[in-house]
């Protein structure tokens, strides 16, 4: 029996940054996605989806599309398959930890477990991790119908045990960056409004974005200039801003860390969330209460994480100051893996 495990992730910062060519700063977490495989000599993908006590049944050679949590699956099989990988029939069974829709990146752990699981199952090496993100993404693209970004496929396929990675979008560079927390602590509370890539807000924000850049003639808007993007008719100047000031934020908060300037990357957490709130529009009732909650506990920085509408907000406690019951402590854990 194979395993494969994939970690969701937390973005400590650089939020919708990733398909504008900018710069964000993940870890994996401990919780995500386990998929079981066995290799089946019929030519068939008979899958399980244990957490919801479903099936699906599929040829190996020529999966068809499918909604929902098939999608993930079957697009996988196919995008393996076509770049090279000989998928034979297979047993899989698959669950997970990471809450859905929470946006801590549940749809990335299961593409890269499954992709650990099947590429084992084929006995194939390992291709470069960034190429194997680049194609859990297309899975998200072509087969799920969400526009997302390389950011949380990246976290999860080449987090660092214990470290943040700024990665650079432009260049696909990687870089470890420290998180000295000492007695300080990350949290993360689920705001209970769950949201979906591909039907929601955030492919409509993609749309905006490349309007602006066929507006400013770049090709993404992190390489804009910022006189010329606040000249854009709204909402276009504000989402620009969004994404430049994002992007300069990423790199205070590294050099917070490097610092271990903890009250100064607090105060970049809520710098960027008013951005996401305000520029970006990305917000929704349930995360304000979320951050207003987390504020009243005594947090010294809370944002919206992941791609907004809902999902989750991370929060920076100082030293003897309580989260919230619900809330969850995340911490830095290795990348995707066979167990
Ligand atoms: C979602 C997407 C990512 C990224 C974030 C926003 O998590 O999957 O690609 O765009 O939203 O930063």
């Amino acid at each position: 029996m194979i395993t494969a495990f994939a970690p969701g992730r937390v973005n400590l910062i650089g939020e919708h940054t990733d398909y504008n060519g900018g710069l964000a700063l993940p870890f994996a977490i401990d919780l995500g996605v386990t998929v079981e495989a066995e290799p089946l000599s019929d030519g068939w993908i008979h899958v399980e989806a244990r957490d919801i006590g479903e099936t699906d049944a599929f040829p190996a050679a020529a999966p068809e599309r499918a909604d929902g949590w098939r999608a993930f699956v079957r697009g996988t099989v196919a995008e393996l398959r076509a770049s090279g990988v000989a998928v034979p029939g297979a047993r899989l069974a698959f669950s997970g930890d990471v809450p859905l829709g929470s946006g801590l990146s549940s749809s990335a752990a299961l593409e890269a477990a499954l992709c650990l699981a099947l590429l084992a199952v084929a006995g194939a090496d390992e291709p470069d991790r960034t190429e194997l993100a680049k194609l859990c993404s297309r899975v998200e693209n072509d087969w799920v119908g969400a526009e997302t970004g390389l950011l949380d496929q990246l976290a999860s396929l080449r987090s660092r045990d214990g470290e943040a990675i700024r990665i650079d979008f432009a260049t696909l560079a990687i870089d470890p960056v420290p998180l000295p927390l000492g007695e300080w602590r990350l949290v993360t509370l689920e705001s209970g409004a769950e949201h979906s890539h591909a039907d929601g807000g955030y492919n409509e924000r993609r749309a905006e974005c490349r309007a602006a850049c066929a507006a400013l003639g770049v090709e993404h808007l992190s390489a804009a200039d910022p006189d010329a993007a606040a000249e854009l008719p709204a909402p276009l100047d504000r989402r620009a801003r969004h994404v430049l000031t994002e992007n300069a934020r990423v790199d205070a908060m590294v050099a917070a860390l490097t610092a271990a300037d903890l009250p100064a990357a607090g105060a970049l957490l809520d710098a960027s969330h008013a951005s996401l709130r305000d520029d970006y529009e990305a917000s929704v009732p349930a995360v304000e209460d979320a951050v207003a909650e987390l504020k009243r506990a005594g947090a010294a920085g809370a944002r919206m994480v992941g791609g907004g509408f809902g999902g989750s907000v991370l929060a920076l406690f100082p030293p003897g100051a309580a989260a919230p019951a619900a809330a969850r402590a995340v911490a830095p854990g290795p990348p995707a893996r066979r167990l």
